[in-house]
């Protein structure tokens, strides 16, 4: 049903499509800047080095995504101009001021044989149907590391640990969300997972 595919090695146009993904799986980040969804997948669309990315796709559409980065390039760059321009000026410099520190960040102790898997999402149709599986799997395979890791996974993401768990990833670190705060986002530790081949 799905073939994966690199993300800049398609012929279409994948940026909205992966956007849309990205504002519905990760809108507990994107909540604030605004509740309208599309809005969020035109504001981020350009974020995206396509390079950096691989897709799963059926038919024309992009069913799932994500990023395989080993550091010396980042998966994503946001842009200001373009955030004060789909979110306004004052929730667009939040959004760039904030996010860039959250998803711009490079990998600690970058190698050329180890790469952080990121930006791992399925649109909420085609969930549950074996995608994200088929990307991880094919990263895995493909992409030349030796090393992987996944280091930011909410614990009580639990279609995401299970995911990760199936794949042969293990926790290596697990930090605690301090109490008050924990309550607040419904996340108690964040997971750090690592495969080594
Ligand atoms: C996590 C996510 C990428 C899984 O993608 P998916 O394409 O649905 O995953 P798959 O169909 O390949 O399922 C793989 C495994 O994950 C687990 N899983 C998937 N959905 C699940 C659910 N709703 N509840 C429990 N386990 C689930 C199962 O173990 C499944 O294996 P199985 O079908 O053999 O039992 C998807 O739920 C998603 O996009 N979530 C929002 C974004 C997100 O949280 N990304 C991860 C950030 S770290």
């Amino acid at each position: 049903m799905f073939t994966v595919r690199k993300a800049d090695q398609l012929e279409m146009d994948v940026r909205v499509q992966m956007s849309r993904i990205f504002a519905d799986g990760f809108s507990q980040w994107l909540g604030y800047f605004s509740k309208d969804k599309e809005q969020i997948a035109r504001a981020f669309a350009h974020m995206f080095n396509l390079d950096q990315f691989y897709v799963a796709v059926a038919g024309d559409k992009v069913a799932g995504m994500a990023a395989c980065s080993d550091g010396t390039s980042l998966s994503v760059k946001l842009n200001k101009k373009e955030l004060r321009e789909h979110l306004g000026l004052y929730k667009g410099s939040l959004a760039h001021m904030f996010l860039k520190k959250e998803f711009e960040t490079p990998l600690a102790n970058p190698s050329p044989t180890k790469c952080s898997i990121e930006f791992v999402g399925t649109a909420a149709e085609y969930r549950g149907q074996g995608g994200g599986s088929l990307i991880i799997g094919h990263i895995l395979e493909a992409a030349p590391y030796r090393e992987f890791l996944i280091e930011e996974v909410a614990d009580t993401n639990i279609p995401a640990m299970r995911l990760y768990e199936k794949m042969g990833f293990k926790e290596y670190k697990r930090t605690t969300i301090p109490p008050k705060r924990a309550g607040k986002i419904g996340i108690n530790h964040i997971v750090s997972l690592k495969q080594v081949k």
